[in-house]
Parts: structure tokens; sequence; C-alpha cells
């Protein structure tokens, strides 16, 4: 792979420094699609009420795509936002990473749909799988690019219209989730040294292949030739994610050389309020400071966690140089967390 000469000057003047390069955060991004459901309308087609939705999972509504409105779509929107937030022109970027479990088309990944209408015609762009835990891991990978010099500006975006994949007769799966996108633009700059510096600290991925019955499509391209429609066992699921969830943030805090108390902010995968309650117990952390939105957007999987990064960026919550802490876990199971000073 050859490696550009912005890059390799880069990474000579980094190790002339001695300094650590880190993947920053210059500006992240979010679209929610205009239709709301809320959990009334929800009552209308399954046996359910907005008192057992809320009761269980905190969800009161959801935005839904619009026929015709595709993940590249939101994408797009989110990623576009993202650049206007870090003042820079799309033909910066030379890498993007897309996470989604809901393409537009079987091949060629959404990422290229995303490259081509942002008019970016250099890099790499493709997309990973890993479900709900979907941002965490494309931020590791692109991160894992920055550091290593094969590129410089990369958009990490999570997009997903997962109402599409949704058995709307299942009242146990169809409640839980929404449809939108979140986007971060992330650069290549150079620290000062550990772990005082701004950037991706850590990321920390996980994936467990024997819990596969637990959450997953009934389709796909090579067994069924259809995409399928979730199926889940909600309890187990849950179990499993408090669990997992409260180790990996432990993991990548350790990494960062951090500990519970040196965090400003999580922001959690936001699959049910009581899972993400349940992490922030065990771990000790101040409700106030987990950021929540799952209220208002469900579980929109690799979406979740830049749409609240960007909400609670948005609104003022979360400043510049303070300690971040995403975690998600999803399907597979798949599970990760990453540790970033903004
Ligand atoms: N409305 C009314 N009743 C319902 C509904 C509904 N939408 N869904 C299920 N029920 C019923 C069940 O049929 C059951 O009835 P029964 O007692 O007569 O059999 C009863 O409610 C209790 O069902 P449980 O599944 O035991 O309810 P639980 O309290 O576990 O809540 C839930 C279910 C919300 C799915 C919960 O288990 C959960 O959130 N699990 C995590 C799963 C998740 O969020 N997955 C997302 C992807 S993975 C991730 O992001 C971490």
């Amino acid at each position: 792979m050859s490696i550009r000469p912005a890059a390799l000057k880069r990474e000579a003047s980094a190790a002339a420094a001695g300094a650590t390069v880190r993947s920053v955060i210059a500006g992240c991004g979010s679209y929610l699609p205009e239709r709301i459901m809320t959990n009334h309308d929800l009552a209308k087609m399954v046996d359910t009420s907005d008192e057992w939705i809320v009761e269980r999972t905190g969800i009161r509504h959801r935005h839904i795509a619009a026929e015709g409105e595709n993940t590249s779509h939101l994408a797009v929107k989110a990623s576009e936002r993202a650049l206007a937030a870090a003042g820079m022109k799309a033909d910066v970027v030379d890498l993007i990473v897309l996470a989604t479990a809901t393409p537009d088309e079987t091949f060629p990944a959404t990422a290229t749909r995303v490259q081509e209408r942002l008019g970016i015609v250099r890099g790499a762009a493709f997309d990973v799988q890993a479900v709900c835990s979907g941002f965490i891991y494309a931020l590791a990978v692109a991160d894992n690019f920055l550091r290593l010099g094969q590129a410089d500006t990369a958009l990490v975006i999570g997009a997903e219209t997962f109402s599409r994949i949704l058995d709307w007769k299942d009242r146990s799966t169809c409640v839980l989730f929404g449809d939108g996108a979140g986007a971060v633009v992330l650069k290549a700059g150079q620290g000062r040294g550990l772990p005082t510096d701004r950037g991706v600290l850590t990321t920390k991925l996980h994936s467990d292949g024997r819990q596969h019955d637990l959450l997953y499509a009934t389709g796909g391209v090579s067994s069924t030739r259809t995409a399928g429609v979730v199926r889940m066992d909600g309890p187990k699921v849950f179990k499993h994610a408090v669990e997992r969830l409260a180790e990996v943030v432990e993991e990548s805090l350790a990494g960062a050389g951090l500990t519970s108390a040196d965090v400003d902010w999580v922001v959690p995968h936001q699959a049910n309020r009581r899972i993400i309650d349940g992490v922030g117990k065990k771990l000790g952390l101040p409700a106030e400071r987990v950021v929540v939105t799952v209220d208002h957007h469900a579980n929109t999987s690799a979406a979740s966690v830049p749409l609240a990064l960007t909400e609670a960026v948005g609104d003022g919550r979360i400043q510049r140089d303070e300690v971040v802490v995403m975690e998600a876990m999803g399907g597979g199971f798949t599970w990760g967390a990453a540790v970033v000073r903004m």
C-alpha cells in the first residue's frame, strides 16, 4: 500500500519529536428522519402500550426513514453536518469507515455511495458490520489507520435503517428500534505524551460467536437471499449486555491509564434505559454524567453512539479536553469501548 506524502511527513515529524500521533475528533454531526413513530402509534399495530414500553425500555418515540430514504441518505446528511462542525470541506477526507447492518445494497459498500455523494474522489471507503457495536468498531479501525499514517482525515459513520429489518408483528422487537445516522470527523494530530492529550486514547473490541442465537437476523444473501428480520432473546441479551459492557469499559479505562473517577461523560449505546443504568451503577458512575437519548431515538444500532455524542456536544454538555467513554454491544455478540479526550 502506498502511503501519501503528507502522512509520511507527519509520521517523520512525530517520530522526531517523540510524539504520539492521535486521532482527534474534529467535529460530529447527526441526522434523524423526519417521521416520528410514538409508542401510541405502535400500540395500534401490535399488542403493546406506551406504559409497558416506557417502563421496560425508557423509549417514548423513534424516527423512521421514509420510503426511498436509505441508509446512505442518512449517512450523507450526518457526514455533511460533521464536516461543517469541523470546519472542513469533504475533499480533505481520505478515509470513510461506515458501520451499518442495513446497507443500501448487498454490494458495493454503502460507504462508497457516501463517498460519491460527498464528491470525494480519493482515499478508501468501506463498511464494517458489527451491528450495534458497529460505530465503536469503525472508530477503532479508523483510529488505527490514522495512527499508522495510512490516512489523515477520516469520516467515521454509524448509519442504520433498522426499520427495514423489523418484524412489525413481533412486539418483543419492533418497539425497540429506530433509524438514524451519526458521524465524526477524525483528524490525525500529534500528542505530547500519555495520557493527557486530546484524541482517541484507547479502543477495545470483543466478539463471541457462540452467542449468535440470542440476537440475529433470520436471513442473509448466501443463506436465504433475503435480508431477514430481527430475532432476539431479550432477557438473555440484557444480562450479557450489563456484564460485558461494564467489563469492557473498565478494560478500556485501564488501557488509557485512567479510572472511572477520571471520566467526565459516558456515551453508551442506547438500547435500553435499564441496561444504561445497570452499567453505570456497576461502574459507580453518576447518572448525570451518562448521556441518554434512548427515550427519543430508541435503539438505532450503529448510529446510536454518534447520535448521542452529537447531541451532548451540540447542547454544550461535552466540552473540549473532557474524557468521554463510549461503549456498545450488539449481535454476534460483539462489544467494545473507546476512551476519547475531546
Ligand atoms: N408490549 C407488551 N408486552 C410485551 C412486549 C411489548 N412490546 N414485549 C414483550 N412483552 C411481554 C412478553 O411477552 C412477556 O409476557 P409473558 O410474561 O406473558 O410471557 C412479558 O412482556 C415480559 O417479557 P420479557 O421479555 O421477560 O420482558 P423484559 O422485562 O425482559 O423486557 C426487553 C424485554 C425490553 C426486550 C428487555 O429484555 C431488553 O431490553 N433486553 C435487551 C435487549 C436489547 O435491548 N437488545 C437490543 C440489541 S442488543 C443491544 O443493543 C444491547
